[in-house]
């Protein structure tokens, strides 16, 4: 074994160890999404959002804007909000808006893994909260922002985005039960779910002519050239959308075009790419509303109201802690 000249950070560890598990393994290579938002891939995030294809976020924002005071007023008050996953924070200014509105002193909790996205977020949003950013995965920042809630107020947690849909569905339902295993009676969770639609549609918007979210999932080989010392070629990967229709998800994909190996020196391999073998590097789960309103139930929570987006099919969920 080799000795790396500089030791890697315990985020880069934790990379290298995904990263062997993922690709050294027999049959489907895989790599997590989460990884998918270094600065470069938060970047491209941001611009995907925009895309004319990718309606996703854009009806989110619809919901929240038009809806922000409704969301305030359902929610029990004075709250502590808490967001998983709150990238740049874009959204979240309408839900802080509204609910600060009778809540001078209204406190905000980003949580999220990439330190960029987190300044970005705190700068974005002072203006409404005061903004206590969590630099940790979901679960490990939750537990840490619970303990800033005051003794007399309630917790609005937010899960936006349809970040939910990279969980497989069992998976989704475990996460969000730990969730609100945390939470107190009468907390809310906004939860924001992208609904199942007709695939073309979803197929564009994972793979747009522009080139954005092939270059966002190629990216995440960049970065393990960058961060593990890796001779990945990008030119010799195709950016791949399918629609797996029994499982109601997207799956993206990077294609090696030849067969060919690939030295990965700080995860400790060579990994060997036959013509035609994919990496999956995410899945994006598809709801129906049944489903949803069934899963609030599985996860312990009460379905309290929900607001869905006619344009592009997404629904906003409010889920109280009975
Ligand atoms: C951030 C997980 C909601 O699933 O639509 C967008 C990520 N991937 N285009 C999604 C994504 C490719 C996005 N989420």
């Amino acid at each position: 074994m080799s000795t790396p000249a500089v030791a890697l950070s315990r985020i880069d560890s934790a990379f290298a160890a995904d990263v062997r598990e993922g690709l050294a393994r027999e049959g489907q290579k895989e790599l997590p999404s989460s990884w998918l938002y270094d600065d470069v891939g938060s970047a491209l995030f941001e611009a995907i959002t925009c895309l004319p294809e990718y309606g996703l976020t854009r009806a989110e924002e619809r919901i929240l804007s038009a809806h922000a005071h409704e969301i305030a007023n359902a929610i029990w008050k004075p709250a502590c909000v808490i967001e998983l996953g709150s990238g740049s924070g874009g959204k979240t200014s309408h839900i802080l808006k509204a609910v600060g509105a009778h809540q001078p002193d209204l406190r905000y909790c980003p949580i999220d893994v990439s330190a960029a996205a987190l300044r970005a977020c705190a700068k974005a949003l002072a203006p409404f909260a005061e903004v206590r950013p969590v630099e940790a995965s979901y679960l490990a920042g939750l537990s840490q922002a619970v303990r800033w809630r005051r003794p007399h107020e309630h917790l609005l947690v937010l899960f936006l985005g349809s970040t939910i849909g990279n969980f497989a569905r069992p998976d989704a339902i475990d996460f969000l039960s730990v969730v609100g295993k945390h939470m107190r009676s009468g907390d809310s969770l906004l939860l924001g779910a992208d609904l199942v639609k007709p695939v073309e549609r979803l197929i564009l918007a994972y793979d747009d002519p522009t080139g954005v979210t092939s270059a966002f999932n190629k990216n995440l080989l960049g970065r393990v050239n960058v961060v593990l010392g890796a001779g990945f070629d990008l030119r010799l990967f195709d950016h791949e959308a399918r629609y797996n229709v029994v499982a109601q998800r997207i799956e993206m994909h990077l294609r090696a075009r030849v067969g060919h190996s690939v030295s990965i020196p700080e995860a400790d391999c060579t990994i060997h790419f036959q013509a035609g073998e994919t990496i999956w590097t995410e899945s994006c789960h598809k709801y129906r509303l049944e489903e949803l309103d069934a899963m609030a139930e599985s996860c312990g929570f009460r379905a309290d109201a929900r607001w869905v987006d006619p344009d592009w099919p997404f629904a906003e969920m409010l889920w109280v802690k009975p």
